[in-house]
């Protein structure tokens, strides 16, 4: 049978999080949706440790995106003081537990007091060597695209020059492998703006529950339910299980 030929996917190295629901878990609730982000920082800190005891090497969470700029400002600050707290009172597990903080997205736009708590922590953790966390804040998928185009035409590059690697190096961080899994929370199936280009093969996992309530045996279960699926990366069933199932990098295919 062909289900006993199925090696499980390795671990994921990246998975990228849409954290969503925190505000109808708050509405459901009777409170505020600004209740909701707040009580969605423990599931940040759940999903952190779970990635970190697992071994994964990059955990990129979407925690703001360019378009959020929309929100009414009474949120927008809420979700900006929110993320300095949380930053100033998680530095120290943080580094503790041997995790680096980056950030993606354009930073600039942030608060002057949100950029220097970022900064803070990233400086704090740069040399931590466990898990990589990503926060993606105002952050969209075309914004970094438009950027790289930009980078690109400022470097010169001639347009026959041009490739997919090109594309890759001028992205907000090429050193970071594509996510082979992406999870978004509270039963929305979309991509809103995240990570176009990294996503384009990535496994999307979608749970039904709302971010404030997901915790690591959710995250677990995302994995396993990863672990079980099958990659082919435009190649046919039969060829995916005469080959090692193995996940090329970045979603290219090696020669055999
Ligand atoms: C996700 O929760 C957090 C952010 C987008 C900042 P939402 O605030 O989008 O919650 P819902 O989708 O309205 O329930
Ligand atoms: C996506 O969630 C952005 C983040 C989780 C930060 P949204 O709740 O803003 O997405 P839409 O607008 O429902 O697609
Ligand atoms: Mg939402």
């Amino acid at each position: 049978m062909a289900e006993q030929n199925i090696t499980p996917n390795a671990l994921p190295r990246h998975i990228a999080v849409i954290m969503d629901g925190n505000g109808r878990w708050a509405m459901e609730r009777g409170e505020d949706r600004v209740f909701g982000h707040a009580n969605g920082v423990e599931s940040v800190r759940s999903a952190v440790r779970a990635a970190g005891e697992l071994g994964v090497e990059f955990l990129t969470l979407y925690a703001f995106s360019t378009e959020n700029w929309s929100r009414p400002a009474a949120e927008i600050n809420a979700l900006m003081e929110l993320l300095v707290e949380s930053l100033a009172g998680e530095v120290g597990e943080l580094v503790k537990k041997g995790v680096r903080l980056r950030s993606t997205g354009a930073i600039d736009a942030l608060p002057a007091t949100c950029i220097a708590a970022l900064r803070n922590v990233e400086e704090k953790t740069a040399h931590c060597e466990g898990l990589t966390l990503i926060l993606a804040l105002s952050y969209s998928g075309r914004w970094e695209l438009t950027e790289a185009a930009r980078r690109i035409v400022r470097a010169g590059i001639p347009a026959e020059e041009i490739t997919e690697d090109t594309m890759r190096s001028h992205l907000g961080m090429p050193d970071v492998p594509d996510p082979e899994l992406l999870i978004r929370t509270s039963g929305e199936q979309r991509l809103s703006n995240f990570l176009l280009w990294q996503l384009a093969y990535s496994e999307l996992h979608f749970s039904p529950v709302m971010w404030p309530d997901f915790r690591e045996d959710h995250f677990k279960a995302a994995i396993l339910e990863f672990r079980g699926r099958e990659r082919r990366f435009g190649r046919t069933g039969e060829q995916v299980l005469k080959t090692d199932h193995s996940q090329p990098e970045n979603g290219v295919i090696e020669e055999e």
